[in-house]
């Protein structure tokens, strides 16, 4: 979309130093030297910035280019970052428009702090417009009213995170509702949330993990549902390679670690979630991949998310299953104090 700057000032010499410092940044540049003219142009164009002398002339006042678009929510510049110039500015009046100002810039203006100011303010805008990631639809293994109340407030949370919105904006997840990667995360989401709450593990920042974890562990595998499916042994896998591209079967095996590794690089996202995807193919009688870690090297939390991934794919594997049938599966495949504590809050879920 063209990015078109709109410069309210009455005074042709600070338009043209505004434009000097910023202009480059925007493929057009216009200006107003008056509250109406200002008016008109935001009636009838959209505009990606907009920078505002508050001292107008003749007693006019930039406030009332604010009390306009306050006024005219429909008014198709409402989303448009609006940076303020002025010598000084009261209190008052940043009680009163605080929400509608993106920036204050000060004169005389420092030009770098000017443009980087501008260059964040339209990277924040640009993520804050990604599309919403796609919703993870499916049906669930556990409904139990409390879980449904104090999961949905933490997804709400962490689906307004710009940098997983950001991730999955990158991603090339097939947004049809009955897509495989999206139904195994809502699965996941309900499984070791469920599973956490059961063992006290309650918190909103707990659970708020286990929802980035499930998210995100097989975003490196987005757009091939057909490997995300596989669940394997490091043996199993090793079996399967035959049947498999290199570069598929490389790809599976690192999976979890390229994910890992990214999500580790964004502050955003809390501690332990790399951790927890690092390790989510592992199992705890060494026989997990990629590293083959043995139980006491698998950490709590992972050991919940690594028991309530392997729960989905068995539901979707098993049309019949119980939680029953389950555990008496698991209770050969899991070993170590972590895992049991897991199985039998699981197996209390009955
Ligand atoms: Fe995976
Ligand atoms: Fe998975």
């Amino acid at each position: 979309m063209e990015k078109v700057l709109l410069i309210i000032d009455d005074s042709k010499e600070i338009i043209d130093v505004v434009k000097g410092i910023i202009g480059g940044l925007f493929d057009r540049v216009e200006f107003s030297e008056s509250v109406e003219d200002a008016q008109n142009k935001l009636e009838a164009n959209v505009f990606s910035y907009m920078v505002l002398d508050i001292n107008l002339k003749e007693g006019r006042n930039g406030a009332e280019v604010l009390r306009f678009l306050v006024e005219n929510p429909e008014n198709k510049n409402n989303e448009c970052p609006v940076v303020i110039l002025s010598g000084i500015i009261t209190a008052q009046f940043i009680e009163k428009f605080n929400s509608k100002f993106a920036g204050i810039v000060t004169k005389p203006f420092d030009h770098d702090e000017f443009v980087q100011m501008t260059k964040d303010i339209l990277d924040a805008k640009e993520s804050a417009n990604y599309k919403d990631i796609p919703t993870a639809t499916c049906e669930l293994p556990f409904t139990l009213p409390v879980l449904e109340a104090k999961v949905s407030k933490v997804m709400e949370q962490v689906r307004k995170n710009t940098k997983l919105k950001e991730l999955f904006h990158n991603l090339n997840i097939d947004r049809n509702a009955d897509n495989y990667i999206m139904s195994h995360v809502g699965m996941l989401i309900n499984a070791s949330t469920a599973i956490a709450m059961k063992m006290e593990w309650n918190t909103e920042k707990t659970l708020e993990k286990f929802v980035y974890a499930a998210y995100l562990h097989d975003m490196a595998l987005a757009e091939r549902p057909d490997l995300a499916r596989i669940k394997a042994t490091a043996i199993e896998l090793e079996l399967m390679q035959e049947k498999m591209t290199p570069a598929d079967h490389k790809l599976v095996l690192e999976h979890a670690l390229i994910a890992a590794n990214t999500i580790d690089g964004i502050p955003e996202i809390p501690a332990d979630v790399g951790m927890i995807v690092r390790q989510h193919h592992e199992l705890p009688k060494e026989n997990g991949f990629p590293n083959r870690l043995s139980y006491v090297k698998i950490t709590p939390l992972s050991s919940v998310f690594i028991v309530a991934h392997d729960l989905t794919h068995y539901i979707l594997e098993n049309p019949k299953w119980t939680v029953k049938d389950y555990v008496v599966k698991a209770k050969n495949k899991f070993k170590g104090p972590h895992f049991a504590k897991v199985l039998s809050a699981l197996s209390e879920m009955n």
